[in-house]
């Protein structure tokens, strides 16, 4: 039987070139939901559920494939399940989490854990593993034994793995079972005790700065180990110009990297740690936002295609952390219920790539990178998961705490208004958020 009707959409699926106004039929079963028909005026026989979607985008189910869960041992930041409320909010089907956890996630049982709890939460959970025990850089994890678990990839992320030798012998084990390393591009001694960008606003307040040259260094030594190894190798929140040629030059060269881009490295530069005249720690992330060239550098990237995935790295603290002075408080920024709607401000908006590319970059793409176009994820195909994201490409709304589904509401973004919106999230057939309730009604 057809669960449900989603009716006069455009629907855009770049894994199949996919872009026409059609009809989208779900039918679930014990199996779980599946995309049965795709075409012009579907009949609405024995339809329980019809969407209106005139004006919408149907696009596959958004994968963001860098969010940290904090579960387990930051619960109070939140949870496998709230990380996975606030990924539906902002019309994410799919994501995976971080090992930088309290454990690390650097073991099959921990893997195994992620997927226990993320049974019973709203989008699907994906676990990357750490590279290293305890994400100390010392002692290699049982990657192919994590990978039989359900790891989706590898990565200290939170830290980099300093050691060019321990660095070698972590992208070798990844590359035999054929997973990605995902690496948190840090070197340790040009960061230590930095707080921002080193830049005329780090000056300014006579803080630390960070240099642009720490992420470089690690990514052409990445880049150089791994030329004998062959490893899928992912750089994670590029945020300097330089980084973005190194990728590119060696992305000419044909070899296996691949990197990605966050909101804020896309709309915000070191300006935004100043609040009037206050050092604003809600914009404190690592990497640090930089200056004007760099986010031009970071959208120019997307926009000829050396930057193929977009990614949040959804970074939950709590009110009171974030309110210590600059220097003590944690890096990061929440991003899963807003991102959507700023990555259309920074890449749609200035007209630098269209929707299908918009939505290759939050679908297709981190599906092939983390294997789980496996699981039929990252596009609309008929007998494949009814993962799907309806996008208004069209609207007015600001991005307030109402807005927020997580625990946590660490973000600069908030106030911000935002021109597109993820307005319904489908995940396995059952619609798990609608921001209109006109949009999903029963059949009249
Ligand atoms: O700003 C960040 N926060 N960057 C990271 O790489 C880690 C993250 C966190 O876990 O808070």
């Amino acid at each position: 039987m057809t669960a449900l009707l989603i009716r006069n959409g455009r629907v855009i699926d770049p894994a199949s070139g996919r872009d026409e106004t059609a009809d989208v039929a779900v039918a679930t079963s014990a199996a779980g939901g599946k995309v049965i028909e795709i075409g012009p005026s579907l009949s609405t026989t024995g339809v329980s559920r019809i969407i209106d979607a005139k004006g919408l985008i149907v696009a596959p189910g958004l994968i963001d494939p860098h969010v940290h869960l904090r579960e387990p041992g930051q619960e109070d930041k939140e949870t496998i399940a709230s990380g996975s409320q606030a990924a539906v909010a902002g019309g994410f089907t799919a994501v995976c989490c971080m090992p930088n956890t309290t454990p690390a996630l650097d073991c099959p049982e921990l893997v195994r854990f992620v997927y226990d709890r993320a049974r019973q939460t709203a989008c699907r959970v994906y676990p990357i593993g750490a590279g290293t025990v305890g994400r100390k850089g010392e002692a290699i994890t049982e990657i192919a034994l994590m990978h039989e678990a359900g790891a989706v990839g590898f990565s200290d992320d939170g830290d980099v793995i300093a050691s060019a030798g321990m660095m070698s012998r972590v992208l070798t084990e990844v590359a035999q079972v054929g997973s990605v390393f995902m690496q948190h591009c840090q070197e340790p001694t040009l960061t230590r005790g930095a707080v921002m960008h080193a830049g005329r606003v780090s000056t300014r307040f006579g803080l630390t700065g960070w240099p642009r040259v720490a992420e470089e260094v690690i990514i052409e030594r990445d880049i150089r180990l791994n030329k004998g190894i062959g490893c899928r190798y992912h750089v994670q929140h590029l945020s300097s110009a330089g980084s973005v040629e190194i990728v590119r030059c060696a992305r000419a060269e044909g070899q296996p990297v691949s990197a990605e881009a966050s909101p804020h490295h896309l709309l915000l530069t070191d300006e935004a740690i100043d609040q009037d005249g206050v050092p604003n720690a809600l914009a404190k992330v690592n990497p640090p936002i930089r200056e004007r060239s760099d986010v031009d550098a970071v959208r120019a990237g997307v926009a000829d295609g050396t930057i193929t995935i977009l990614a949040t790295d959804h970074a939950p603290h709590t009110a009171s952390e974030k309110a210590r002075p600059i220097e003590s408080a944690p890096f990061g920024l929440i991003g899963l219920e807003g991102a959507l709607g700023l990555y259309a401000k920074a890449l749609i908006e200035p007209g630098l790539i269209d929707w299908p590319r918009l939505i290759a970059l939050l679908t297709v793409n981190p599906a092939a990178l983390c294997g789980l176009d496996k699981h039929g994820l990252g596009r609309i195909a008929i007998g494949g998961p009814a993962d799907l994201t309806l996008i208004d490409p069209d609207c007015a709304w600001t991005l307030d705490e109402a807005a927020l589904a997580g625990k946590s509401c660490n973000t600069p973004f908030l106030g911000w208004s935002l021109g597109v919106r993820a307005v319904v999230t489908i995940v396995n057939g059952r619609v798990l958020h609608a921001v209109d309730a006109q949009l999903a009604s029963a059949p009249g």
